[in-house]
Parts: C-alpha cells; structure tokens; sequence
C-alpha cells in the first residue's frame, strides 16, 4: 500500500503547527501536529488504509525531531485514528464499523445553551493611556514588600493554610477586621463572613435573599455589577432616582407603598457613581421606612475611608435602628481590587444561612492571601497604609478640583465638590457624554459616561477617578476631554 503524501490540507494547516512546532515548548508541538493530523484525518484527507509518510519525513516537514512527531502519532493511536505497524510505519484506520460512517469522521461539535441571557461584557480598555474610568487606588502606593514578607512569612509558617480554609474565612483576618472596623468604622460586628470582594458579598446576599420575579429597589445612577447579581438570580431592578442629597427616599417610600419589594440596595457614604454623601436626615428616614414595610438594605460601604470634608457618617449598620440591615465592605480600595476580599456583615443566622450558599459555590476563599492580610493588618503596615494613601488620595483630589475649576472655563461644566470617594462627577450640559466618552476613548482617556451607570435616569454626567493616577496625568486627559467637547 502505497503512503500517503503530505496531504494538501496538511501542508496548509500544519503552517501553525509548524510555527508552534519549532517555538513553543513540548507540550504544544506534538498537540498542535496531532490536530493537524487529526483535522486531515476527519475531513477525509487522509484516507482509511493509507500509510502516513515517515516520522523522519513528517519531523522534517514540521522541524521537529522525530521523537515529537511520535508522541503526535501515538496519541491518534490511542483515539482510534491511527495503526502502528512493526517497520511500515502508521496506517489509517477503517472507520469502527459499530458506527454509521457519517458519525466516525464528523468532528463532534457541542452547542451549550445558557438558561439565561449573557450579560454585556464591559468594553475593552486597551491603549488607555488615561485610565480616569475606575475609582480603584494607585498600585504605586502599595508598600509591596511589605506584604511579599507577609506571604513569604505565610509560606514559612506551617502549611495550614494551603489546605481548605473555613467556609466562613480565615480567622486571624476576620479578628483583625473585626477590629478595624470597630476602630475605625464605629461598628461593633459579632461575625464577619469573608468573601472573595464585594461582589461575591452582593451575589451571596441575592442567591439567599431573593427568588425569581422579587423586586430590588436600588439606586439611579448607579452600581450595575450589583444590578448583574440580582438579576443573576431572577430578580427586577426597580430605580430610585438619586438627586444631589443622595437616594429620594421620598421616592423610595412611596415604591414601596406602591410594591412589594424585597430588598433596598444602596451606597450611602458615596453614593456610586455620583459620590454624594447621603444626607443624616434621609439616612434616618430610609431606616425608617424599610423597617416599617420589613424590607431589609444592602448597605455597600465600599470606601468608607475615603472621606477628605468633615468626618464620614456612620454606616447605617452601626446605627441602633438597623437590625434589618446588611453590611458589604472590601479591600479593593484599600488594598487592591486583585486582592479578592470583602466582607459581609449582619445577623448571625442570616449570615449562616449564606455561609451555607457559599459552601455550594466557591466553597472557601484564599486562605493563604487572608493569612497574609491578617499579619499585615495585625502588624500595622495596613492602617499605615491606608492613612499615607489617604494623604495622597486627598491631595489629588484638590488637584483634580482646581483642574476641573480651569476646564470649566473652557466649556460649560458643573463640578460639585463630593466630600469623598475617589471620583469626581461631573455634568456637561451642553454635551452628549456618551459620545464625548467614545470621542475621548479613541485619544485614549477613559471615562464613565453616566448613561452606562443608569436605569432610567437622563444623565449628563462624567465620573472622572483621580486616585490612581499623578495630578499630572489627570489633567492631561481632562485637557483632551475639553478640546474633544469644544470640537462638537
Ligand atoms: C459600589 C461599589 N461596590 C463595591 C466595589 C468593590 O467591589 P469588589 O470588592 O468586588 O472589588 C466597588 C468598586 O470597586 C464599587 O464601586
């Protein structure tokens, strides 16, 4: 029996395996040969009863050596594709004739569908080279070596916490922060369940709390990845509108007159997007109504230190007419938002209850990440942390003021000062800010475009962060902002 020549296909398709042949490492080039082969093999290329051409034919054809080549061969013995035969070489195969000869050369193909629609993805922010888009803290400030030598001390300890840690977290660091968050928060908590951020908090609360069809009142403009999560578990995210005070609790009162609604979500230290500090008043006012319609609050408190006028409030948790009150905190802003840990606080057995949730998903975080925080945090090095960033982030924030102050001589702008969060909002009313953002995004400055933040509410504003980045660059991508506005 004659053997086969290199088939067509093969010294077409085989150019990748050829290219990851001679570059990438074992494991690849024998893989990306065999799928060659495999691709000839199913699509008929190869014929049944054909020999192959040699192994040292077929390492030269791929510029690998021969050994290579073998291992791609004997793999496709073991599927079934390929005989090695003593001093011939490696013959086809007959189909298997237990099979209908459509179904042994039909490369399987698989369509899996999901129960329910996809999300939108966020855009891609490649070539920003003004990232103004994502309140997250400045990397740079991070005292690195500082927490290498936690990890580092972390590895050298006894291996404890390589193994599957607590559903409930480490317990070192939920001490720690449990005395943190007496310290410098004012609120006493029994227990805290650690999650990997925020989110996971958020998505723990709504796989707990809500069933298909509930309704959750959240705040317009604002924070759609928590929206995601509840819709995630069937929920409807009904608005409340949000003015320069915070959330209209007016306005939340009556929908829930008007509603049955089963959860209030919000952010009221620094309203997201817009950053505005809920006023004591309507504080008072929304715990009021939630507990007397028994609906209970996710209150986010994502960054509470963050605060550069007067001293934060309280959160609503720490208040004494809040036992309906759930309490979500991170570490994204303080530490880093690749450092996956946030905190969910409230009643014990409400808690248990999403202790139990989380056994069923991630079942328990990263133990050896949370050892490491609970020895930073018990040596100091967070607090001393969070105090010289705060230094800094206050800094940026006059700089970003007075450049905005300058901007808005150049195009009609409206800045209000926010008393903190890492974020300045800002309304340009002569503009579409959707497209400004676009026009902005192509000269690479990214920023948030309140309409992506928005239900229902008409929204003219920009979110400009100024954390993460020098005064210097902030106003350089202001600077493009402007003339992009002046051009349309
Ligand atoms: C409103 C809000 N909640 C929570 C977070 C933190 O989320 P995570 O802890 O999942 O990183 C952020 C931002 O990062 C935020 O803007």
């Amino acid at each position: 029996m004659r053997s086969a020549p290199l088939p067509g296909t093969l010294s077409a398709l085989p150019t990748t395996a050829r290219r990851a042949g001679t570059r990438a490492g074992g494991r690849a080039r024998w893989g990306s040969i065999a799928e060659a082969l495999r691709r000839a093999l199913a699509s008929g290329t190869l014929q049944p009863g054909q020999l192959l051409p040699s192994t040292r034919d077929l390492a030269a054809t791929y510029g690998v050596h021969r050994q290579t080549v073998m291992v791609a061969l004997d793999s496709l013995c073991a599927e079934g594709w390929l005989r090695a035969e003593a001093r011939r070489g490696y013959r086809v195969l007959p189909p298997d004739p237990a099979l209908p000869a459509t179904e042994r050369r039909r490369r399987p193909s698989f369509r899996f569908r999901p129960a329910r629609a996809a999300s939108v993805a966020p855009p891609a922010l490649d070539g920003v080279r003004f990232p103004l888009h994502a309140a997250t803290p400045d990397p740079r400030l991070l005292p690195r070596a500082e927490l290498r030598a936690a990890y580092a001390h972390v590895l050298a300890r006894d291996p404890g916490p390589l193994d599957h840690d607590d559903v409930w977290g480490n317990a070192a660091l939920e001490r720690e922060l449990r005395g943190y968050l007496q310290r410098v928060r004012g609120l006493s908590v029994e227990r805290i369940l650690l999650t990997n951020g925020s989110q996971e908090a958020i998505a723990l609360v709504a796989r707990v709390l809500l069933a298909p069809g509930d309704a959750v009142a959240v705040e317009d403009p604002g924070y759609a990845p928590a929206w995601q999560a509840f819709r995630a578990a069937g929920a409807e995210v009904v608005p409340v509108p949000v003015d320069d005070r915070g959330l209209r609790v007016d306005e939340l009162a009556a929908l829930l007159r008007r509603r049955r609604v089963r959860l209030v979500y919000v952010t009221p230290n620094h309203q997201y997007p817009t950053t505005v500090t809920l006023a004591a008043p309507r504080r008072r006012a929304l715990l009021d109504c939630t507990l007397a319609a028994g609906v209970p609050i996710l209150e986010d408190d994502y960054d509470h230190e963050y605060h550069f006028r007067g001293v934060p409030q309280p959160a609503l948790a720490a208040r004494e007419q809040a036992p309906h009150v759930l309490y979500v905190a991170s570490l994204s802003k303080l530490v880093a938002p690749g450092v996956r840990v946030g905190m969910l606080c409230g009643p014990l057995d409400i808690l248990e209850a999403m202790a139990q949730e989380r056994r069923a998903s991630v079942r328990a975080g990263d133990a050896v990440t949370q050892a490491a925080l609970a020895d930073w945090i018990a040596d100091g090095g967070f607090e001393r942390h969070v105090r010289r960033a705060k230094r800094v982030y206050a800094e940026r924030r006059e700089a970003a003021l007075a450049t905005l102050a300058r901007a808005s001589q150049r195009v009609p702008l409206r800045v209000a000062a926010p008393d903190g969060g890492l974020a300045i909002w800002c309304e340009w009313p002569a503009h579409s800010v959707l497209d400004l953002a676009r026009r902005a995004l192509a000269r690479g400055v990214a920023v948030l475009p309140g309409p992506l933040a928005a239900l229902e509410a008409p929204s003219q504003g920009l979110r400009l962060a100024y954390g993460r980045v020098t005064p210097r660059v902030f106003a350089e991508g202001v600077a493009i902002l402007v003339a992009e506005a002046r051009r349309s």
